[in-house]
């Protein structure tokens, strides 16, 4: 069997453009929605996720803001214009990108932010709600996620799901989701002695590990959902996945591609996060 890919690029066109018509309606009744963007110190990969993120703002009508820092910044400085943006109306979301630099207690930051504005989903009481069962802002990524499978009639219900990672952005909120939609979920990480054993018993895989082409065909059962949320360099320097592309499409029914799956639907999705917080102002 080859596998179907899901194409993330497609997805996101298409989900963006809903979200720009749903904009501009807000615009003409007056609130424009407005993404505030802070960026820390100068990791370039950071720089390339932010320069997308407001890139992706003002394709879809959506105003943003950019406020970048030197990585000695004292954070105080931060948490004063955290504190400025919150207390803004016309800001609707707000988005410090990670990782800070060392003298930075994430955490703080992270919850410094209005949890109304908090369109990451990363602050405690979202990430609570979201535990519960109850209405939050999602996460990004596995929100993206979640609606590919939507999009692509995956059944979630029942379903063994087995999410690879554990991290507060992905591994963690990606199986509390699965969860909350009815599927049996194993979460594996580093420390799990047989990775294949579970890997194998899995209808819906979803790796986020950060490590190149690590899941390999013979690890997933045929016909399974495969989704790679890894963005990592190869051996050559090309960007690839955390599956093994080549072994695994002859193996799955499904499968996102690196670049071009998962990745551009995380910011899909904070675009609508973004929308949604400006929408909930303006009732
Ligand atoms: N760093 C890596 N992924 C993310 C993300 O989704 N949001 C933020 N703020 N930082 C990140």
């Amino acid at each position: 069997m080859t596998a179907r890919i899901i194409d993330g690029n497609a997805l996101s066109a298409q989900v963006r453009g809903e979200i720009a018509q749903r904009a501009a309606e807000l615009t003409a009744r007056g609130t424009q929605p407005c993404l505030a963007v802070i960026l820390v110190g100068g990791d370039p990969a950071s720089a390339v996720y932010v320069r997308n993120k407001v890139a992706g703002c003002e394709k879809a009508g959506i105003r943003s803001l950019k406020f970048e820092y030197a990585a000695e910044v004292a954070p105080d400085e931060v948490f004063a214009r955290i504190a400025e943006l919150n207390a803004d109306p016309s800001v609707h979301g707000i988005l410090v990108q990670l990782p800070l630099p060392k003298q930075f207690d994430a955490e703080k930051i992270l919850e410094a932010i209005s949890p109304e504005k908090d369109v990451d989903g990363f602050h405690a009481e979202n990430f609570g709600l979201l535990l519960q069962g109850r209405k939050s802002f999602y996460p990004c990524t596995p929100w993206g996620v979640m609606k590919m499978l939507d999009t692509e009639n995956v059944p979630v219900k029942g379903a063994e799901a087995v999410v690879i990672g554990r991290s507060n952005i992905v591994g963690k909120p990606m199986a509390v989701m699965l969860l909350s939609r009815g599927a049996t979920v194993t979460v594996c990480h580093s420390q799990t002695k047989d990775l294949a054993f579970h890997t194998k018993r899995a209808d819906i895989l979803v790796a986020a590990v950060g490590k190149a082409k690590m899941i390999t065909g013979d690890m997933i059962k045929p016909g399974a959902v495969v989704i790679d949320v890894g963005m990592n360099r190869d051996e050559n320097g090309k960007l690839c996945g955390d599956v093994d592309f080549a072994s695994a499409k002859e193996v799955a029914s499904l499968i996102t591609p690196v670049p071009g799956g998962v990745g551009p639907m995380t910011i899909t999705m904070l675009l609508a996060n973004t929308l949604e917080s400006a929408e909930r102002t303006a009732k």
